[in-house]
């Protein structure tokens, strides 16, 4: 039997991407090789979100040259979003590359693996791969994705040039693919979209497509990714209440305190408009965790805007963020933008943000200390307590002291805090 072998960089969507091309491959009778040595098929899944991730992945791809080498016939791919971006100037370079796949073209992947060559890179307006269902994850949780694509154009972002116009899944082949996994045990789902707000199969809009995931037995949590701040359905909200196997958690990024900022990132909100949202959304739930991303050293980006950014993040108080330094993507909008930061200031701001955030995220670890929490187990706890082995409700990664069964619900007590992960106690019956 030929085997295959995936190497996944990237996003969620990217390791949902992975699981579709694993499902057409095995369809057509290949097999996960058990390491890339004895793979027959080798595709590397790619991100170009940053210059860095694909450098990074450019320089696993060029490692792979002395694999071909040693094995003539092995066949040779590069799939997702840096081909897409880069199209031929990545094979140039790259003779001993067989195929190239972009995200709207894995449905090639098993023409491909059986000899066909060459670039596929056709973006595509409809939902695609609605009904393939992969239903695939790291046990006991899985993403699905529910839309494709970016419709928004922020000024720094590739997404919309690689992922083409945003089209929603159809609910029906969202909620079978969920049944499939709650049938395999799964527990937990993240619903996947680069602007899940914008869901909208033309019949169910982001909060009746959690209820209705919600309504699937089996399934205990709900997750979902990412929300953008200037289409936030106030309605989730009501739903999360309602449905408490929804996470109490909500992924909005901030991106820049600064409106001005705001402004030239394309972003649609003000950063009052974005302090009015939280605000509104901690009153209407009092018991909710907020988490975000950040970008520092955005083009024309002052001292002052960055303290605006501080200001914001010292006054929210985030659960947790994750931060980037600029990096500017060819075809942007704010590659042309002149006013650059220089590296140094760049790195200065984002390690001052990275050190103010961290505390705080901390000290909300620290504040959790003795509160009881119903936690999913998502592993073995094998390392001696040091890697977390559970995830609560507000979706925060968690130590648990003894070995538990994966995809059980276990009642603990957070006792203590490592590094910024809480450290859970089991619940004996009688507490
Ligand atoms: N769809 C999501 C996430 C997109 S990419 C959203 O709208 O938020 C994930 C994060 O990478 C972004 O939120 C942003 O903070 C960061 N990012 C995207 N492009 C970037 C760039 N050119 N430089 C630095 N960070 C970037
Ligand atoms: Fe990129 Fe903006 Fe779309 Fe997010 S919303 S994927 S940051 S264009
Ligand atoms: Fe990267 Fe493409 Fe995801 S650029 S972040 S893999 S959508």
């Amino acid at each position: 039997m030929k085997q295959y072998y995936i190497l996944t960089y990237g996003c969620q969507m990217n390791t949902y991407d992975s699981h579709l091309m694993e499902l057409l491959l095995e369809e057509h009778g290949y097999v996960q090789a058990g390491d890339i040595e004895h793979a027959d098929v080798v595709i590397v899944n790619t991100c170009a979100v940053r210059e860095h991730a694909v450098k990074r992945v450019l320089s696993r791809i060029d490692s792979l040259k002395t694999l071909k080498r040693k094995n003539p016939s092995l066949r040779l791919g590069i799939a997702g979003c840096v081909p897409q971006q880069l199209k031929a100037r990545i094979t140039k370079k790259r003779p001993f590359v067989d195929f190239i796949l972009g995200p709207d073209n894995l449905k090639d992947v098993v023409m491909c693996a059986q000899g066909a060559s060459g670039l596929f890179v056709d973006l595509n307006d409809t939902p695609l791969y609605s009904d393939l269902y992969p239903a695939n994850g790291d046990f006991p949780e899985a993403y699905v994705s529910v839309m494709r694509g970016c419709i928004n154009f922020c000024s720094y972002c590739i997404v919309p040039y690689t992922r083409g116009k945003d089209k929603s899944r159809r609910i029906h082949d969202i909620k079978r693919e969920v049944e499939k996994l709650a049938l395999k045990g799964y527990k937990r789902i993240v619903l996947l979209g680069q602007n899940v707000n914008n869901y909208d199969d033309h019949e169910k809009r982001l909060p009746h497509l959690l209820s209705e995931i919600a309504h699937i037995n089996a399934i205990e949590r709900i997750g979902f990714l990412t929300s953008h701040p200037a289409f936030f359905p106030i309605e989730v909200i009501d739903v999360m209440k309602e449905e408490p196997k929804i996470e109490k958690c909500i992924h909005l990024p901030l991106q820049s305190g600064s409106s001005k900022i705001l402004r030239r990132m394309n972003r649609i909100y003000t950063k009052d408009h974005y302090r009015e949202l939280i605000n509104e959304i901690r009153t209407r739930i009092d018991d909710i965790a907020l988490t975000t991303d950040i970008i520092v050293g955005f083009p024309g980006e002052t001292e002052d805007d960055f303290s605006e950014t501080m200001e914001m993040v010292n006054g929210i108080r985030f659960d947790s963020a994750y931060m980037f330094q600029y990096s500017p993507r060819r075809f942007t909008l704010a590659s042309t933008y002149c006013s650059s930061i220089d590296t140094e200031t760049r790195m200065r701001r984002l390690h001052e943000l990275i050190r103010v955030q961290s505390e705080i995220t901390r000290q909300k670890s620290n504040a959790s200390r003795g509160r009881i929490l119903d936690v999913l187990i998502i592993g073995e706890n094998e390392k001696n307590y040091l890697e977390s082995n559970a995830i609560s409700v507000y979706n925060k990664r968690i130590v648990v002291q003894g070995r538990f069964e994966s995809g059980t619900i276990r009642k603990v007590r957070i006792i203590d805090v490592k590094g910024w992960t809480p450290v859970g106690k089991p619940l004996q019956e009688h507490e």
